[in-house]
């Protein structure tokens, strides 16, 4: 990456001038500017069809989010002028990537186009924006996570790492799994958004699709912000001691239900994470076993949690994937070179992109872990669109199983070459 200052690095003039041409100004926010933000924060959380924020919900987004870049498309002729009619924003973070390594990535976040505006190219122009300023900083791929699946493909992102709602029947599935020596502790939600950064920051590296977490993330999980008290007085949290005392792992929920029968209550789990095999265990079981809940619910899980293997009955869980964290190739060597990989091979890869930043041949060569990649004039032995590379990326996805789905043939090894030792898995929307 550059060492521009990513905030207040030029804004991409063929969008800008692309909505000039309709009448509108794509520009940045100083985010110091209190009135300038807060009237950006309105538009993104009417955007998302939240109501229009209090001064108090303004404050916690200025100071958590300020430090990311902050672009708007304003609208002289509207009645509110200062109100952007569509937002974006976006910061550099690292990704974890097979091998316990990161690739610095664009993470894009708080996309919208007003309902009034929508239609039009907007959103078109500041996707294609956001991602030639990636590449213009040097970051070689971008990330994010999406409110409709049907959005993005058309800019090259694809799912790289799925994710499964799961419902669990207590009676059910009873846990069979082990039975670690440390404690499950509650705590209060103030301590928990230290004791969940902490243990992010150690798993982190360990997970495929992961990067760093904003504060504001945690207070929001652990119901800190906002004007729902109700909400903060419902959620409890936990963490997970080992046998030193050390926090491992911490989790997060609410228990509703049971007006019908005081048995049959459902427990909402929205965050369990655990930084060892004892923790997520020790608090699992916790989860499972509480009295007098018939149903858990927890979102956004990994599609390969161990969890399936240490309870009694399999059929205790139903399980919905979706998929969660998209990527997107702008740099092809920097970003294979990125990873770690499990399998010797070579191949002469041919990449196709509408949008130009990753379309080339490369000549892959994988020995002992690490991949060198160089652009050759080479016919490719196989061609993926950015599209495609970029669900392969993070070895969640198998390259035979996008070929086949595309009617292409499926060179030898390929499956191989890109696994990865670990299932990819995020944790958070962002
Ligand atoms: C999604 C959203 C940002 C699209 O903005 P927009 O300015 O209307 O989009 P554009 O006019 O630039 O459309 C670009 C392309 O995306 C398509 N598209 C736009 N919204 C779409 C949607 N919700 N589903 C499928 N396709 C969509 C358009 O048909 C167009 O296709 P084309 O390039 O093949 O012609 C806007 O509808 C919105 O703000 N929605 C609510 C908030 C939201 O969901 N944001 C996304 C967060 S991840």
């Amino acid at each position: 990456m550059t060492n521009e200052d990513f905030t207040t690095f030029p804004i991409d003039a063929v969008s800008q001038e692309r909505l000039a041409a309709q009448g509108l100004r794509l520009g940045l926010v100083d985010t110091s500017d209190a009135a300038a933000f807060d009237a950006w924060l309105r538009a993104d959380l009417r955007g998302f069809h939240q109501g229009d924020p209090s001064e108090k919900v303004l404050k916690e987004q200025r100071e958590g989010l300020a430090y990311r870049r902050t672009t708007g498309v304003w609208d002289e002729t509207v009645d509110e002028p200062v109100v952007p009619v569509a937002t974006v924003n976006s910061w550099p973070a690292n990704l974890t990537v097979p091998g316990g390594r990161t690739v610095p990535a664009w993470a894009i976040s708080s996309v919208t186009v007003a309902p009034t505006h929508r239609r039009r190219g907007v959103a078109r122009a500041m996707l294609e924006s956001e991602l030639r300023t990636a590449a213009a900083l040097g970051l070689p791929l971008a990330m994010l996570t999406v409110s409709e699946s049907s959005i993005y493909g058309r800019y090259g992102f694809a799912p790289a790492a799925l994710a499964a709602d799961l419902v669990i029947d207590t009676k059910r599935a009873r846990w069979t799994g082990p039975v670690p020596g440390g404690n499950v502790h509650f705590i209060p939600n103030e301590r928990f958004v230290d004791e969940v950064a902490g243990v992010h920051e150690r798993y982190r590296l360990s997970s495929p699709g992961e990067l760093p977490v904003w504060p504001l993330r945690w207070q929001q999980l652990a119901g800190l912000t906002g004007d729902d008290e109700a909400r903060k007085r419902g959620l409890r949290t936990l963490r997970y001691a080992d046998e030193q005392g050390e926090t491992r792992g911490v989790a997060i929920f609410k228990i509703d239900g049971g007006d019908a029968d005081f048995t049959k209550h459902t427990l909402h789990l929205e965050h369990l994470l655990a930084e060892t095999d004892d923790a997520y265990a020790a608090l699992w079981r916790f989860v499972l076993e509480m009295d007098l809940v018939s149903e858990v619910r927890a979102g956004l899980r990994s599609v390969d949690e161990p969890l399936l293997w240490q309870i009694a009955d399999f059929r205790g869980v139903k399980a919905e994937v979706q998929e969660h964290q998209y990527l997107r190739v702008l740099d092809v060597p920097v970003t294979l070179e990125s990873r770690s990989y499990f399998s010797d091979g070579a191949i002469t890869l041919g990449v196709t992109d509408d949008l130009g930043f990753a379309t080339g041949v490369w000549r892959v060569e994988v020995a002992n872990g690490a991949a060198t990649v160089t652009e050759t004039t080479d016919a490719p032995e196989l061609t993926l669109t950015v599209n495609q590379l970029s669900s392969v990326l993070l070895g969640g996805v198998r390259p035979s199983t996008l070929l086949r789905a595309s009617g292409s043939p499926v060179p030898d090894g390929m499956d191989a070459l890109f696994a990865s030792d670990r299932t990819p898995w995020l944790s958070v929307w962002y």
